[in-house]
């Protein structure tokens, strides 16, 4: 089994790479190794930030380290809210809040096709690697679902017509902007072995 750090302390998160990756690999958190700092996410994009959170990792404690960032890009909102997603309605962070902010700015546009990003960062001892994962599909006129996290009441994936709360973690860890990172990250970490 090989043990690497997920620079995360968002225990869903965790749980989903963990469940993509399988049993071969042990997945630890910030809060497994003892790193109990709030990485401030502070770069203009989603690479910068997931660079800086894997970075922090492998300067302080010394460890191989992959870390994720990840957000909503709108079409009819210009892409926004992008790497502000988590913020998006306030610093609270709050995601039925974000949910009901998102809905009012899409109010009376047509154009509802948005799409899941994430960006891992892989930091090893001698290199850093970028691996993206990309989800399409569009914001729902109401929350639909209890399941998830985030968003996931108000996205429809593509080729679906309901929200990922309402799919499950079956079909979210299939085609997920995460779950297509991690098979990236998963088939260079096997081609290395
Ligand atoms: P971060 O990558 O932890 O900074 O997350 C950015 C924002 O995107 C947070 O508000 C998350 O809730 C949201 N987000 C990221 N991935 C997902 C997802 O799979 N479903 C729903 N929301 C997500």
């Amino acid at each position: 089994m090989r043990t690497l750090v997920f620079a995360t302390n968002n225990a869903h998160k965790a749980q989903e790479v963990a469940q993509i990756l399988g049993p071969e690999f042990q997945i630890k958190t910030l809060r497994d190794i003892g790193c109990t700092e709030d990485i401030d996410e502070t770069a203009p994009d989603l690479e910068g930030n997931a660079l800086l959170k894997a970075r922090y990792v492998k300067e302080k404690f010394g460890l191989d380290c992959f870390s994720d960032d990840s957000g909503l890009e709108v079409s009819a909102l210009g892409g926004a809210p992008g790497v502000h997603t988590a913020r998006y309605a306030g610093p609270g962070r709050d995601a039925a809040d974000n949910n009901n902010f998102l809905l009012k700015n899409l109010e009376g546009k047509s154009d509802r096709s948005a799409q899941f990003r994430a960006v891992f960062a892989l930091v090893e001892a001698d290199q850093e690697l970028l691996f993206e994962g990309v989800c399409k599909g569009r914001i729902a006129m109401a929350p639909q679902g209890t399941g998830g996290f985030g968003y996931d009441p108000v996205f429809i994936p593509e080729n679906y017509e309901d929200t990922f709360a309402i799919l499950g973690d079956d079909v979210k860890n299939r085609i997920s902007h995460r779950a297509i990172a991690t098979e990236k990250l998963r088939a260079y970490l096997n081609a290395k072995d």
